[in-house]
């Protein structure tokens, strides 16, 4: 069980011993996969350049690992199976792209690191796990719809974001939506006071950390996989989320209460390793790259009528109390997490919320 009861200084939740030892144990899981996985890809690789003429459908394809960690039958499931479905049709089974759902092989904090060492090469993880400027996007009631999120991410400012992981060794290919979060607990959360003493599970993100703060709750970083369990064993007295990630967690089956706050974003970015990708043969990274065009589009479709629909079949259950708070009720939470924005520039460049909010203020 993963949870650490943080604080902001607590950079990501996570104390140096966990760090160190979420560390060795992905290092030594890469190691015994690395010599596989770059064999598989990086050689394999060069030697179907020099080989592609005369066997277009090489004995060992390259292959693809894509980890992530939520249900299948949600829009990023269903879109990591439509891009391993392109990309294997479209390259002629040149690419093997092996989907690994619900957290199977790495969970949320490892698998950036395994990213990193190359234990496997394709991710789409929730964009508060990259830390620093993406944490812009977590900020509390930044974006009021859809349409201004993905302005966002589909200009400049997104652009500049996927550039920015670069220096980290990955590859940003797209972003991909999830939709708005509502938050659940065992308690009925009304008013900005019932966050009191409650201890709530976010993401590793300092900015959601402080949001929880702010609110006068104790924040618990922890991984989704483990999220249930510490809900239903009372370790965890409720957390936030998008519904459809509620619904296929089953998260509403240990808690009483659901507030549809739809305070924050919670969405992806599709990343890769670098250097597998840039060692591709290049016809091949293009096949991939239209691939992954398709698929994000796909993914797009998707998300918002999944969680319109996750949030009915609910609510359809009878196992708990949806509150939907109006607008008076909303504007009392905007204010009280008015400062999350002054003490997140401690991580956040000033600049980057300005300019999302100038995009925000823009006609569409
Ligand atoms: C995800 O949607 O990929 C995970 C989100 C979370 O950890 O809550």
């Amino acid at each position: 069980m993963d949870i650490d009861h943080t604080n902001v200084s607590g950079t990501h939740g996570e104390n140096k011993s966990r760090r160190l030892a979420t560390a060795l144990t992905t290092f030594s899981i890469a190691a015994v996969q690395l010599a596989s996985v770059w064999a598989l890809g990086i050689t394999e690789v060069d030697a179907q350049t020099q080989a592609s003429a005369t066997a277009p459908v090489p004995a060992r394809p390259i292959l693809i690992q894509f980890s992530h960690v939520v249900a299948v039958d949600t829009a990023k499931g269903r879109a990591a199976l439509k891009f391993k479905e392109l990309a294997e049709a479209r390259t002629g089974g040149q690419v093997r792209v092996e989907v690994y759902p619900n957290s199977q092989l790495y969970k949320d904090r490892e698998e950036l690191d395994a990213l990193s060492l190359g234990a496997v090469q394709m991710l789409a993880p929730a964009l508060s796990k990259f830390g620093g400027d993406f944490e812009a996007l977590d900020l509390p009631f930044l974006f009021t719809s859809h349409a201004q999120y993905r302005r966002v991410v589909d200009g400049p400012i997104g652009a500049r974001m996927l550039q920015n992981l670069e220096s980290r060794g990955f590859r940003g290919l797209a972003f991909w939506d999830n939709g708005f979060k509502v938050f659940t607990a065992n308690r009925p959360l009304q008013s900005v006071q019932d966050f009191k003493g409650l201890r709530i599970r976010v993401q590793a993100s300092k900015t959601l950390v402080t949001q929880m703060k702010q609110l006068g709750s104790e924040p618990s970083v922890s991984s989704l996989s483990n999220v249930h369990e510490a809900l239903r064993s009372g370790k965890l007295d409720g957390q936030e989320n998008t519904p459809i990630n509620i619904a296929s967690q089953h998260l509403h089956d240990v808690q009483t209460h659901l507030t549809v706050s739809n305070h924050g974003y919670l969405a992806y970015a599709v990343v890769v390793n670098k250097y597998f990708w840039d060692k591709l043969p290049a016809d091949i990274r293009t096949t991939l790259e239209g691939a992954m065009r398709d698929a994000t589009a796909y993914e797009n479709s998707l998300a918002e009528a999944d969680n319109i629909r996750a949030l009915k079949q609910i609510e359809a259950t009878g196992k708990l109390n949806v509150y939907v708070p109006d607008s008076r009720v909303l504007a009392q939470w905007r204010q009280a997490l008015v400062p999350v924005y002054q003490t997140s520039e401690a991580w956040i460049d000033p600049a980057l919320i300005s300019d999302i909010e100038a995009v925000n203020q823009a006609p569409p």
